[in-house]
């Protein structure tokens, strides 16, 4: 659904992306991720059209952006960073204009436009002008314009900025509602919002795509995989166990008192082998009361990449 060849972009002597491809299938929702200045937003001006880039390709809908730039348009849903709003329109008059630009049949804008104002919670200032809207509410309409005519490809810039709690819950879901659907490029600062979103994640590291990877194998990788177990027993004979036991190291062990101890071991082998050390516990009389794994987070994985 969306395709990226080897794009590039030189703002003068500055390459502010270096060779990008992915491709992203139709109702993927993918989360980017990467510093102020990493090049997201440049990323998505010319996914959708708006930016030239300085070589490489790219295709949204079979159509290459460079070729067609108004038939992409027309096909995606576009939250810029700052959204470009009207101010002196009031928000239901400028949602019935962008329902035009975006070819929505005429019989249809009404009540696409009573869609939008009620699932981006706008019914109440409706009839608004826009200048005089609050941060919040101007970035609602943004979302608005984007879904006004239920594109196929939905791009956003960081959503959710500048929203209230509540409202960014409603975002959320707002986005998670259009999985299977769409297919959405969502980037964003809040790792726990690409959590709660994405299943895929791309992280882009000064113009570069350094990640491209399923969330979920991107945060356990096998091989880092962390382990907590409570056993009760004597010390020594808790790590001869552990030390017996060939797919785990012990990195800790805390004594939690009454002969109870919490081992903090990591995994490593590609294939978590609980069972043998789970024999190896009993082997040496020592009972086992929890075993859990911890998975990485998002932030300490982003952090390590971008040290
Ligand atoms: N029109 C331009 N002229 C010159 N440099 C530009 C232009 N647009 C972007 N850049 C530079 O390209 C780099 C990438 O910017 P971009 O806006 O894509 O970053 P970003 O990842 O969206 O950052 P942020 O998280 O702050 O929004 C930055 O160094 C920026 O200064
Ligand atoms: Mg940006």
């Amino acid at each position: 659904m969306i395709v990226s060849k080897n794009l590039s972009k030189q703002f003068g002597e500055f390459e502010a992306l270096k060779n990008v491809s992915f491709e992203i299938e139709q109702g993927e929702i993918v989360g980017f991720l990467g510093q102020n200045g990493a090049g997201k937003t440049t990323l998505m001006r010319i996914l959708t059209a708006y930016l030239p880039s300085s070589s490489g390709q790219a295709f949204v809908g079979g159509e290459d952006v460079s070729l067609n730039p108004l038939a992409v348009h027309k096909k995606i849903g576009y939250l810029p960073e700052t959204p470009p709003l009207y101010p002196n329109m009031t928000v239901k008059a400028y949602l019935r204009f962008a329902a035009q630009l975006k070819d929505v049949g005429v019989k249809f804008q009404k009540a696409q436009v009573e869609h939008v104002l009620e699932e981006c919670r706008l019914e109440d200032v409706q009839n608004q002008v826009i200048g005089t809207l609050s941060r919040g509410y101007k970035q609602r309409v943004g979302i608005a314009q984007a879904i006004v005519h239920e594109p196929e490809v939905i791009i956003l810039d960081e959503p959710t900025n500048g929203l209230d709690p509540i409202q960014i819950l409603h975002v959320r879901e707002l986005i998670r509602k259009l999985e299977h659907k769409r297919t959405v490029i969502v980037s964003t600062h809040i790792l726990s919002e690409i959590e709660q979103l994405a299943k895929r994640v791309l992280i882009i590291k000064k113009g570069e795509i350094v990640v491209d990877s399923n969330l979920e194998k991107f945060l356990i990788p096998d091989d880092r995989k962390q382990i907590f177990v409570k056993v009760k027993g004597e010390e020594f004979h808790i790590e001869q166990a552990v030390k017996d036991t060939n797919s785990v190291k012990q990195i800790n062990i805390e004594f939690l008192g009454e002969d109870i101890y919490e081992l903090h071991l990591e995994n490593t082998n590609n294939v978590a082998h609980y069972g043998e050390l789970v024999q190896n516990f009993i082997k040496y009389g020592i009972k086992v009361i929890e075993i859990k794994e911890k998975k990485g987070t998002l932030e300490e994985a982003f952090l390590k990449i971008n040290k």
